[in-house]
C-alpha cells in the first residue's frame, strides 16, 4: 500500500506511538490536531523524521471540512482520536457520544470522499467486555460485544460510545465500499511521549503514588483486586499498524498481552519500585472475569513484551515528565 496516511488525534498517548513508528517506518503522515500552536503537541515536531515527514492538521472530529482536508491523499486512516475521560462526565452526550460516534462517522466519510484503501478504526476492549450474560471464565474473542442497553443503564458512556461506534464503523463499511478494520486494545501502559497525562497512564501513576483509591466511585476505603488487561502502548501502536499493512487483515483485532490482578500488579511494582507509596488495602470485587485473546492479532504476527518491560519505561518515562513529584 502507499506510504501517505493520516492519524487522527495525533498529540494523544497512543497516537503520538503510532505516528512514531510510522515516521520510522517510512510513511508520510498527516496528524490530525486540535490546535497546531498548542505546546502540548511540541513533542511531535521532534520525533525522528518529522521535520521531512510529518504535517499536522488543524482537525476537529466534529468539523467534517477540517478532517477531509486532511485527509486528502492519503491511502490510509487510523482513526484513534476519541474523548477518553477518566471518570464520569457531567455531560455524556455532547463530552463523549457526539465526538465518539459523529466524529468517527465524519472520518470514514471522508475517508470514502477521499478513496482511502483501508481505515482502521481504533476501537477497546471496552467493546467486547461489557456484558453481564457472558459466563464466568469464557474466552473473549471477537466474536463478543458489549451489551449497549448495559452500558447505558450503568452509565458506562465510555463502553456505550466504543460499542456503537465500532458497530457504526463496520456497517458504515459495508454499505459504502470501504476496507474498515478495527484493533481493541486493552488498559493501555507504557512510556509516554506527550507532557500531559492521558486516562490511563493516570491508573498506573495513582497507583505508584498512592492514590488510586480515590478513583474508586463511592469513597470506599479500599482498592478493588480487579483483573486488569494490559498491552504496551508501543505493541498497540505495531498491532494498528500490522491492522493497516496485512493485506489479509479483516474485521477486529483484541489487543492485550497480560492479565493480572491490582493486587499482584502493586506488589510487581513494589518489587520494582520499593520507594513508592502502595495501596494497602483490596477488596475482592463480584465483577465476573474471563479471559481476553489476542490469538487473532498474533496469527498475523504481532507479539508483544514483557509486562517488566513495560512498567521500568512507563515509571523512567512518569519521572522524566516530572509526573511524579
Ligand atoms: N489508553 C487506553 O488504555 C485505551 C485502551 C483502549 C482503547 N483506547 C483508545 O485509544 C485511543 C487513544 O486513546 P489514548 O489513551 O491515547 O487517549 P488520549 O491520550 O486522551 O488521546 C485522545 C485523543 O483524541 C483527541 N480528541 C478527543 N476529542 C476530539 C475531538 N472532538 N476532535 C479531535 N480530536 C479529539 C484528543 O485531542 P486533544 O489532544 O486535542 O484533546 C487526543 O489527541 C482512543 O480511541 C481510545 O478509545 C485507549
Amino acid at each position: 500500500m502507499e506510504k501517505r496516511v493520516c492519524v487522527t488525534g495525533a498529540g494523544g498517548f497512543l497516537a503520538s506511538w503510532v505516528v512514531k513508528l510510522l515516521l520510522s517506518k517510512g510513511y508520510t503522515v498527516h496528524g490530525t490536531v486540535r490546535d497546531p500552536n498548542d505546546e502540548k503537541y511540541s513533542h511531535l515536531n521532534k520525533l525522528d523524521g518529522a521535520s521531512e515527514n510529518l504535517k499536522l492538521f488543524k482537525a476537529d472530529l466534529l468539523d467534517y471540512d477540517s478532517l477531509e482536508s486532511a485527509i486528502q491523499g492519503c491511502s490510509g486512516v487510523l482513526h484513534v482520536a476519541c474523548p477518553v475521560p477518566p471518570s464520569s462526565v457531567p455531560n455524556p452526550e455532547v463530552e463523549i457520544l457526539e465526538p465518539a460516534l459523529k466524529g468517527t462517522l465524519n472520518v470514514l466519510k471522508a475517508c470514502s470522499q477521499a478513496k482511502v484503501k483501508r481505515v482502521v478504526y481504533v476501537s477497546s476492549v471496552a467493546s467486547v467486555m461489557m456484558n453481564p450474560n457472558q459466563p464466568d471464565g469464557q474466552v473473549w474473542d471477537e466474536t463478543c460485544w458489549s451489551d449497549k442497553e448495559y452500558c447505558k443503564s450503568t452509565g458506562n458512556w465510555y463502553c456505550y460510545s466504543k460499542t456503537e461506534a465500532e458497530s457504526a464503523a463496520f456497517e458504515y463499511g459495508k454499505q459504502n465500499g470501504l476496507d474498515v478494520v478495527s484493533v481493541c486494545p486493552s488498559l493501555i501502559l507504557g512510556p509516554i511521549l506527550q507532557s500531559t497525562l492521558n486516562s490511563s497512564t493516570l491508573v498506573l501513576v495513582k497507583l505508584v503514588k498512592g492514590t488510586y483509591i480515590h478513583l474508586v466511585q463511592g469513597g470506599e476505603d479500599s482498592v478493588p483486586n480487579r483483573v486488569r488487561y494490559i498491552i504496551d502502548v508501543r505493541d498497540a501502536a505495531e498491532a494498528i499498524i500490522t491492522a493497516y499493512e496485512e493485506h489479509k487483515a479483516e474485521g477486529r483485532y483484541i489487543c492485550t498481552a497480560h492479565a493480572i490482578k491490582t493486587r499482584d500488579l502493586a506488589e510487581k511494582l513494589g518489587g520494582l519500585y520499593p520507594e513508592f507509596t502502595y495501596p494497602k488495602n483490596y477488596s475482592e470485587t463480584s465483577v465476573h472475569e474471563g479471559n481476553l485473546s489476542s490469538e487473532r492479532l498474533q496469527k498475523l504476527g504481532w507479539t508483544y513484551r514483557p509486562l517488566e518491560e513495560t512498567l521500568v519505561d512507563s515509571i523512567e518515562s512518569y519521572r522524566e515528565a516530572a509526573l511524579l513529584d
